[in-house]
């Protein structure tokens, strides 16, 4: 099976430490385990302990996503393919039969629209109890997957369901749900306000701005390019209802609205990154990735001496969008850029053919595109080239998300 992300939310209860191991065994099956610890959760783990065995970022509260772009716990809980709550406690299965969201847990889990797995685990006459009982039906016939507890004596004494089943029954689940063809709680398509969201549902990868590739602590090599374009493809793709990720370069420009950003540095962390947020129905490789870097990284600054100058060794760095080329989860549709300073379209089009792309975007930087707000462009495809006049960033962006929409979305 390919790697696949899942969203674990950790409630309050004993058997919150169980959780630990079930980190690990996912972990161990090559997936991604990302966690969120609700209150009552934290009392029984800690997030440095669900850190370190997920090896990401541990979310505990709302205010963990103040900095983040609007709608920042949206993105999280539609990143997964999986939501799994374990343990559930009686508390969380009442909220989210409810709909209640008050704290981020809860959120995510009436945000998302991916398929989601209960672990209850809970005192026997918790369980037991006709709300509980009430609450697991409806949540059963809303289309969350409700595993039974196991029966067994109970960290409380008593004895009878509501124990947490065995980690391996619970992988054993989570591993049938990702197998399966997703059977999520049914999400509807926003067309409120006569939002016109062609790409919702769809999956919208974008690289954007320099990679800087280090020589020496201090010191690095890199492309001239503000990451403007990108940021705006990125932003116009999630106004059409993408879910977009934006693996970004060393850049000055806050994150769009919905836009899931991961920043990186070089080109190899960018191909890390750009192959974890596969699979992706479309990709548009903005970036302006360097060609080189430098063969040796030195520990320390170089030191000048005076007399001679060192000699820099260069090294090729992969290319991304050639990778992605002829990648086994290669996007339907992937789209390349090109800046070119002449004979624009006949360098665009052997671009085309050697990168395995779809469309290229050529553009002549032979004036002041870079940085600036710019931009004309020549959309190259297998069935001709299109000419767009000089227009603003954000212009092109959105002209070129439509055609994309036209491409692959829902019309
Ligand atoms: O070969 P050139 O750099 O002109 O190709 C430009 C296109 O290829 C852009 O879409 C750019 O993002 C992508 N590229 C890449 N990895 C590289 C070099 C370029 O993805 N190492």
């Amino acid at each position: 099976m390919t790697q696949k992300r899942i969203l674990l939310i950790v409630g309050g209860g004993i058997a919150a430490y169980k959780a630990c191991e079930l980190v690990r065994t996912i972990r161990k099956a090559g997936h991604a385990v990302r966690c969120v610890l609700t209150k009552g959760g934290s009392q029984f783990v800690t997030p440095l302990t669900l850190g370190a065995l997920s090896e990401d970022k541990v979310y505990t509260d709302l205010f963990d996503l103040k900095d983040e772009a609007e709608m920042g716990h949206i993105q999280l809980s539609r990143q997964a393919d999986l939501v799994v709550i374990c343990p559930a406690t009686a508390d969380l299965l009442a909220k989210m039969h409810a709909g209640i969201a008050d704290d981020l847990a809860t959120t995510l889990l009436l945000a998302t629209d991916k398929p989601v797995l209960a672990v209850p685990a809970m005192n026997v006459r918790m369980w037991q109890h006709p709300a509980t009982q009430r609450n697991v039906i409806g949540l059963r016939a809303d289309g969350v997957h409700v595993m039974d507890p196991d029966a067994g004596e109970m960290a409380c004494g008593e004895y009878g369901p509501g124990r947490l089943p065995e980690v391996e029954r619970i992988y054993g689940e989570i591993a049938h749900l990702l197998s399966a063809p997703s059977s999520g709680i049914a999400a509807q398509p926003d067309f409120t306000e006569g939002k016109h969201r062609p790409l919702y549902g769809k999956r919208v990868l974008v690289t954007a701005g320099p990679t800087h590739e280090p020589i020496d602590p201090v010191r690095y090599i890199a492309n001239r390019s503000s990451g403007r374009q990108g940021f705006a493809i990125a932003q116009a793709a999630a106004e059409l209802g993408a879910e977009v990720t934006l693996v970004s370069g060393p850049v000055h420009l806050t994150t769009p609205p919905g836009v899931i950003r991961i920043d990186v540095e070089s080109a190899r962390e960018m191909l890390a990154e750009v192959e974890k947020a596969l699979p992706a129905d479309v990709a548009i490789m903005v970036a302006a990735v360097a060609d080189w870097r430098a063969a040796d990284e030195a520990e320390q600054k170089i030191k000048k001496d005076g007399k001679s100058v060192p000699p820099l060794a260069l090294a090729e760095n992969p290319d991304i969008l050639a990778t992605l080329g002829k990648h086994e989860q290669r996007p339907a549709l992937l789209i390349g850029f090109a800046a070119e300073t002449e004979k624009v379209v006949e360098h665009a089009q052997a671009k085309l053919a050697k990168k395995g792309c779809d469309w290229i975007v050529a553009n002549d930087v032979s004036g002041d595109v870079m940085g600036g707000a710019n931009n004309a462009v020549q959309i190259i495809t297998k069935d001709g080239v299109e000419s767009w006049a000089d227009a603003p960033k954000d212009v092109i962006a959105r002209k070129l998300m439509e055609k994309i929409a036209d491409a692959v979305g829902q019309g």
